[in-house]
């Protein structure tokens, strides 16, 4: 079991045998249920890409405060090393890696990232896989990741404007063949204008059967 919280925009929690935190944007998130005194860290961070709303800020932070890896694309775990984290994995688009026991593989994201290049990430904990799609419009090769990692939880952005809205996240879906989908990115700023109800209707309309777990911050779901 993987116990799965929302922290708010793209940041989650993910609880199993070791402590992940996904995009750890805690400070000046106004979606985030905690401040970052209140965050006791992580074991492992990991970064999507590094715009502001994804937390390698944050994650540096709580890095040198709580301990724990750093872990991304490689010049996003250069920059958290070269700003004073210990423990860093840099790493590519690739394939599978070990960090600490857990399991994480960084995927394709179409997207933009003032370091490095814009991922997405595969997370094994406790026998689950969990794949985040950091910010990024579909892509047909979301297919290939759901061939090659058959993700039992899907987390998806829906907002649009700099990421998939509903239309894109239900093609997305479509081409993952994932079951459950928890919706991330939206709300945060007026711009994210897409809704969990939107992608709802839009999976009905397509009779694709998938769960879409909505989570306020804060929430847990078990997995
Ligand atoms: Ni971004
Ligand atoms: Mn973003």
């Amino acid at each position: 079991m993987v116990k799965v919280t929302y922290l708010g925009h793209s940041a989650f929690l993910l609880e199993g045998s070791r402590r992940v935190l996904l995009d750890p944007w805690i400070e000046g998130n106004p979606q985030s249920p905690i401040s970052l005194d209140q965050c006791e860290g992580a074991d492992i961070y990991i970064i999507t890409h590094a715009h502001g709303d994804h937390g390698l800020d944050d994650a540096v932070k709580l890095a040198k405060k709580h301990g724990g890896t750093v872990v991304g694309i490689y010049e996003i775990a250069l920059e958290a090393s070269n700003k004073g984290v210990k423990d860093t994995v840099g790493a590519n688009i690739g394939g599978f890696f070990d960090v600490n026991g857990v399991k994480i593989a960084l995927t394709t994201a179409t997207h933009s990232s003032p370091i490095g290049a814009p991922t997405g990430a595969v997370v094994e904990l406790n026998g689950k896989r969990i794949y985040h799609a950091g910010d990024t419009g579909v892509f047909y090769d979301m297919k290939l990741i759901g061939e090659l990692y058959k993700p039992d939880l899907a987390l998806l952005p829906i907002g649009g404007h700099f990421v998939m809205g509903p239309l894109e996240a239900a093609k997305a879906i479509e081409l993952l063949g994932v079951k459950k989908v928890i919706p991330m990115h939206y709300g945060t700023f007026p711009v994210l204008t897409g809704k969990p109800e939107d992608l709802i209707n839009l999976l009905r309309e397509k009779g694709l059967e998938a769960d879409v777990i909505v989570l306020k911050p804060g929430e847990s779901y078990e997995l």
